[in-house]
């Protein structure tokens, strides 16, 4: 995820560019950059790091902030490391055309392959330049406008973009187009200037006349003279529907979403798509991830795999044994990374260490990382954060691409983790042959589906609302769940500790009877994972168990589940998929009910008291 912004107009377009970008800049914050169109020339400036180091720059230098026209990004790296030279906006080889993109171009290497070979050279690693160039070699062979070369070179796009291309030898006009990445439009009087942007909020006080284009449009914005819709695929104009913005600055920054929480809970349909997106080609039953590809011997050869992260990580990691040992059978170990780092563990060339961490920062991973590595293991990384400090350090990784988590409170980097590991576990049972061809192909086919499926599940927000109000009040839940859920549990119990601060334990719900249950009263909640193919009936025991000691039970049931309606006080139900990728499912509604409970008791849910997002103290 990235922000773009620009304006075309009368006004001077730096402010109101470089504003737009910090406005964005809760999209990505890695590098930034800006193109200034001064009549005559394009003046470039980017630079690694935030908004504020943009400014460094281009303070000290007026002409880096004259012109009517002007187009701003800041970046959320996927190809390429975030430098100078990745950032954008990007040069066409001719220097004629520049570009701002969200997005991942997939076929990038193809088509970088092929223009490499018509003469282009590329200044950075990115499938933005690639994009731009292609843009470029069209519009030179078909002797086409700028419009019509951005439209053919998408039809031979796969992937995602919002993109702004801008010819400086045609000044007075930009182009945009979407597929999969938001873009809005602000239009302002009698059509003399135009905004651009990611989401509306770098253009509100300049005007509430916005244009959202839907996925697969492209729009052609001409200063003076109006914007010209059109479809990418097929060239059918649109009448450009112009709508009045009712929204706030904040509630825009949001998504509309009451908190960064809630925008990331429900992003999650999309941040699990991105993470499988182009590694996993389901028809096909064809899985590739280049860290674990190159590597492969390293897995295929070790004695056993260690997961080291923290938190919510650490959750992820405890899944992603239950997910190698069950499909690659590979024993694994999983270690909080602060102890491993501190307890003189052993540790021989022969092991594969896994590190876990959103933010790719948590020092504690970090250090792991560093003795790991110091002992002759082979460290790969599962990084949110690409360039971060644990993306730098491990041999070898993978980015889970979930785009920016602003809330402290992790959802989305959870579920794009168990994704990520779900992938790699499937990868090294493929290579060994633990899993027969039809079972990874049932696998990878019934993995497709999950989007969709987080999607319908996200449809049971009132009655999750309603279970939140009857339990907010408790001071003390039990989170159970058994095999793949039971980490789901230990992570719902923390989701509901960090932000509404209710006391709250995650257990395997066969141990129970080995201590927990004497808790067990009237005013006790206990949510229960019961899904049909996990341990169900001995889950289904435990759940009687807590009835007759007069616990209130919330369970998570597949659909259509009777048994368990008949015990439970509530239940929840969540679509049939294979049990080892039921985590991805019962998480969602423990994310929702944490997050429906803090706001009930008014807690600062995006900045819970005590929390930083990225722990990088011991
Ligand atoms: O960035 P990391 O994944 O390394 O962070 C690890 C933990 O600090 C993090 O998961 C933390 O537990 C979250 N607040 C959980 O929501």
């Amino acid at each position: 995820m990235c922000g773009i912004t620009g304006y075309i107009g009368e006004r001077d377009a730096y402010p109101i560019v470089i504003n737009g970008l910090k406005r964005l800049e809760y999209r990505g914050y890695d590098s930034a950059g800006i193109m200034m169109y001064d009549g005559e020339k394009m003046n470039l400036s980017k630079t690694k790091g935030k908004v504020s180091d943009l400014e460094l720059i281009t303070t000290n230098n007026e002409k880096k902030r004259i012109g009517k026209i002007g187009i701003g990004h800041t970046r959320w790296a996927t190809h390429g490391v975030p430098n100078d030279s990745n950032s954008h906006p990007h040069f066409s080889q001719s220097g004629d055309l520049v570009i701002v993109h969200n997005g991942i171009i997939e076929n990038y290497d193809t088509i970088k392959k092929e223009l490499i070979s018509r003469g282009y050279k590329f200044q950075s690693d990115t499938d933005t330049e690639v994009l731009v160039n292609l843009i470029e070699e069209v519009k030179k062979n078909e002797g086409c406008k700028l419009g019509k070369a951005v439209q053919l070179a998408l039809t031979n796009v796969i992937g995602a973009y919002a993109i702004a291309v801008f010819d400086k030898t045609k000044p007075n006009e930009l182009v945009v187009a979407r597929l999969g990445s938001p873009i809005a439009i602000g239009v302002g009087k009698n059509n003399e200037e135009f905004f651009i942007a990611s989401d509306a909020s770098p253009f509100i006080e300049y005007t509430k006349d916005a244009l959202y284009l839907e996925d697969g449009e492209l729009a052609i914005i001409k200063k003076g003279r109006g914007i010209k819709v059109r479809q990418i695929d097929n060239d059918k104009p649109i009448d450009p529907k112009i709508q009045e913005l009712k929204l706030s600055l904040d509630q825009i920054e949001k998504g509309g979403y009451d908190h960064f929480m809630l925008k990331e809970i429900y992003e999650q349909p999309k941040a699990i798509t991105d993470t499988y997106r182009g590694r996993m080609l389901a028809d096909q039953g064809i899985i590739r991830m280049a860290g674990v590809d190159d590597n492969i011997s390293k897995f295929l050869n070790a004695d056993r795999i260690i997961i080291i992260a923290c938190g919510t990580s650490w959750h992820a990691g405890l899944v992603g044994e239950y997910l190698l040992e069950d499909m690659a059978r590979i024993p694994v170990e999983v270690e909080y990374a602060s102890e491993f780092r501190y307890r003189n563990p052993i540790i021989t060339p022969k092991d594969v260490v896994i590190a876990i961490s959103q933010s790719g920062e948590t020092a504690d991973t970090l250090a792991a990382i560093k003795l790991a590595k110091s002992k002759g293991a082979f460290v790969f990384g599962v990084c949110n954060v690409v360039g971060s400090s644990i993306a730098r350090e491990t041999h070898a990784g993978a980015y889970t691409h979930a785009g920016p988590e602003i809330g402290v409170a992790s959802t989305k980097a959870f579920t794009t983790q168990i994704t990520l590991l779900t992938l790699i576990s499937l990868k090294l049972a493929q290579e060994k042959g633990t899993l027969s061809k039809t079972a990874v192909n049932t696998y990878l086919q019934t993995m497709q589906q999950i989007p969709n499926q987080v999607e319908k599940l996200l449809k049971i927000d009132p009655l999750v609302q309603e279970i939140a109000s009857v339990y907010k009040d408790a001071t003390n839940c039990l989170y159970l769940g058994r095999g793949f859920n039971f980490p789901v549990a230990l992570e719902g119990a923390l989701k509901l500790k960090e932000i509404s601060y209710i006391h709250a334990e995650g257990y395997p719900a066969a141990e129970m009877k080995h201590g927990p249950i004497a808790l067990i009263d009237e005013n006790m909640p206990v949510f229960v994972i019961a899904t049909r193919k996990g341990h169900y009936e001995k889950v289904v025991s435990n759940i009687q168990e807590i009835k007759s000691r007069s616990g209130k039970i919330i369970a998570i049931v597949t659909e259509g589940d009777e048994t368990v309606k008949e015990i439970a006080d509530h239940v929840i139900e969540i679509p049939e998929t294979e049990e080892a990728l039921t985590p991805l499912l019962t998480t969602i509604p423990f994310q929702l009910l944490s997050y429906h409970i803090a706001v009930m008791l008014n807690k600062n849910v995006d900045q819970p008291r005590n929390l930083a997002k990225s722990v990088t103290v011991e």
